[in-house]
């Protein structure tokens, strides 16, 4: 397909997936391959999420990715994206001092290739902080339920709005995302009863991720879905492929390959001609 006939994904599409019923298909992306697989895949948005700390940079959680880390990954994915909408993650603190360092910091983003960023949360400076970005024209996602860069508050990997109150307490907020212009949530490991009331009583998109089957749309991490990742993979992360074998089983061989001079073969070198090889006469043994 040529570039002019692809359209790309916009937040209004999501807006009309989530009217017509039909739902929304994300995957987190780190590099420009796989992005480009992802989104030759069809798949509406592409997220650089700052999981990428555990994924990629071999961190215990993503309070110490940076917004440098989300930089480059941002631009790495964008060059590889033709349709689909890319999101980038806000890492921690990058959105919480002030208005200013949260819009200087998404319009970083936006200006690496991002078409939107996702912050957590919804405390009233977060809230006004949406309020803000969307005013400055960043279209901004909201994140509900595990929030991860909360890890420490939280004290762990829980599942949230395990309650009525606390799922009445998810809709608010989910609501106020909405009315401060957040044009999509991912909702993540909320119980299935919960995100389905949550998803109906809003108007836009939930996003799912360990929250079960009626939220608008699911996004998954790609690392864990591939089989690549080798730490702790959630449940609801369901693996299509075993690429972390796959990967082991070639790398050996090559290892093997190598030791036993099996590779390179003819067919992987480079030859001097007839003619330069006489010329160095006896010194080609
Ligand atoms: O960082 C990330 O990958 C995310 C998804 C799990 C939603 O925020």
């Amino acid at each position: 397909m040529n570039n002019q006939d692809i359209k790309p994904v916009s937040v209004k599409t999501f807006q009309k997936l989530k009217n017509n019923n039909e739902k929304i298909t994300m995957l987190t992306a780190y590099d420009y391959s796989t992005a480009k697989y992802i989104d030759e895949c069809g798949i509406d948005a592409v997220l650089i999420g700052d999981s990428l700390g555990m994924t990629i940079l071999g961190y215990d959680n993503t309070i110490n990715v940076t917004m440098e880390d989300m930089i480059t990954f941002t631009k790495a994915v964008s060059r590889g994206i033709k349709r689909a909408l890319v999101v980038a993650d806000m890492p921690f603190l990058s959105y919480h001092l002030s208005k200013e360092q949260a819009t200087l910091n998404a319009g970083k983003l936006i200006q690496a290739g991002a078409k939107a960023v996702k912050l957590e949360g919804a405390s009233d400076f977060i809230l006004d902080n949406i309020k803000h970005l969307t005013n400055c024209g960043i279209n901004v996602m909201g994140h509900l339920g595990f929030t991860p860069q909360y890890i420490n508050t939280i004290g762990g990997y829980y599942v949230q709005g395990k309650s009525y109150e606390n799922t009445l307490k998810l809709l608010e907020a989910a609501k106020k995302l909405e009315e401060n212009g957040a044009f999509a949530i991912v909702l993540e490991m909320v119980p299935e009863e919960s995100a389905k009331y949550i998803s109906e009583n809003t108007s836009i998109p939930t996003i799912g991720i360990g929250a079960g089957k009626y939220c608008d749309g699911q996004i998954l991490v790609v690392d864990d879905i591939l089989g690549k990742y080798s730490g702790n993979i959630p449940k609801f992360a369901k693996k299509y492929a075993n690429l972390k074998e796959i990967m082991t089983n070639a790398i050996s061989q090559y290892n093997v390959e190598v030791k036993e001079q099996i590779f390179p073969l003819p067919e992987h070198v480079f030859n001097l001609t007839k003619e330069e090889m006489d010329k160095l006469g006896n010194f080609i043994s």
